[in-house]
């Protein structure tokens, strides 16, 4: 038996549950892994509220580190007792222990900690692929400058630092004078608040009229206007979430009128499909952790039967950095 979070409808954070379940043993290309941590994303709110649909009921959370307890059939990268973390579908990783699909998971390094695991996997491998591979037309070289929404929290301030370590300037906006200083000390060149400040405007001034070549959006609705109107020509906005609520449908035209702009809307899961491609992002990961390029900051830590308070703490805006639930 687990102890696990599960919803049984969508709504607010009141809906989940403590619950006990079974756990059975992994089938062919399954692992069972008995959590120390696991992470605390703004996805799991979309899948909690319904935003982002699955069926009822549902064991929700996308991000764990913990041991390997048993090995199904056909699994060969990974054996019994090897310390672990992955960020996955299906959701699932608020409990205990649990048995799941073994291509996303991958070891730890022995000198990542498991509540370190737990918060970088989804959060860090986001900045990956969004670094490394949503760039524009040309790519992202040193000395470019980039926009960086919502630069203080889990994501954000691991892009502050994925940045500075690429060479590029990265403007970041956050919603309060603290966490503004927050992503200028991770890393950050400029920290705009775009609750009191017009990140455009401010963003235009940073560089001289020209406009950035990539903004990366993960606030959705209420920035996405703002975001087309902060690129150069040929620029690229790579709308990544969804934190005020998804982007309505637009008038394509747009893109040509501002500058012949390119869209995208990225997912993780696309990106980690398979195990080698998981394994090489998570490579790069742990490279940049281990260098000390890339330090993950846990702001926040809950204990499983308070994980109501860690999504309305999320929802709130009152978080910085990662948070966990500590198992
Ligand atoms: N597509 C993908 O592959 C992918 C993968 C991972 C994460 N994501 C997305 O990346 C974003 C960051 O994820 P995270 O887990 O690291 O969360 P987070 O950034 O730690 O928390 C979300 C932040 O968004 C900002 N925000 C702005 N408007 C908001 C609003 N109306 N309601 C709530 N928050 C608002 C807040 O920062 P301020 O107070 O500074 O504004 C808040 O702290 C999320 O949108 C998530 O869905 C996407």
């Amino acid at each position: 038996m687990t102890r696990a979070i599960q919803i049984q409808q969508f709504g607010g954070p009141e809906v989940m549950q403590l619950v006990d379940l079974t756990v059975g043993e992994p089938g062919p290309g399954e692992v069972r892994i008995r959590h120390h941590a696991a992470g605390l994303n703004f996805i799991d709110v979309y899948q909690r509220t319904g935003l982002y649909p699955n069926a009822l009921p549902l064991a929700l959370g996308m991000e764990g580190a913990g041991i390997v307890e048993m090995v199904g059939e056909g699994v060969t990268h990974l054996q019994e007792g090897d310390r672990v973390a992955y960020a996955s579908q299906p959701p699932g990783s608020y409990c205990e222990a649990r048995v799941m699909p073994a291509k996303c998971v991958v070891q730890l390094p022995d000198g990542i900690d498991f509540e370190t695991g737990a918060a970088m996997m989804l959060k860090g491998l986001t900045v990956q692929y969004l670094l490394r591979s949503t760039q524009p037309q040309g790519g992202l070289k040193p000395g470019d400058t980039i926009l960086f929404h919502a630069a203080a929290g889990g994501v954000g301030l691991i892009a502050c630092q994925w940045a500075r370590a690429m060479g590029l300037n990265l403007i970041g906006t956050a919603g309060s004078p603290e966490k503004c200083a927050l992503a200028l000390e991770m890393g950050a060149s400029h920290a705009i608040n775009y609750r009191t400040e017009d990140f455009v405007a401010r963003v235009k001034e940073i560089t001289g009229g020209r406009g950035v070549k990539a903004v990366y959006d993960s606030i959705g609705r209420d920035t996405f206007a703002g975001s087309l109107d902060c690129l150069a020509p040929f620029g690229l906005l790579a709308v990544y979430g969804n934190a005020s609520g998804p982007v309505d449908a637009f008038n394509l035209g747009l893109l040509a009128a501002k500058g012949s702009l390119y869209v995208t809307r990225p997912t993780l899961f696309t990106h980690i499909a398979t195990r080698e491609r998981t394994q090489e992002m998570a490579d790069d990961l742990f490279g940049m952790v281990a260098s000390g390029a890339v330090r993950i900051r846990i702001d926040q830590r809950y204990a499983l039967a308070d994980v109501a308070q860690a999504h309305r703490d999320l929802e709130a805006r009152k978080t910085t950095g990662c948070s966990v639930l500590t198992l």
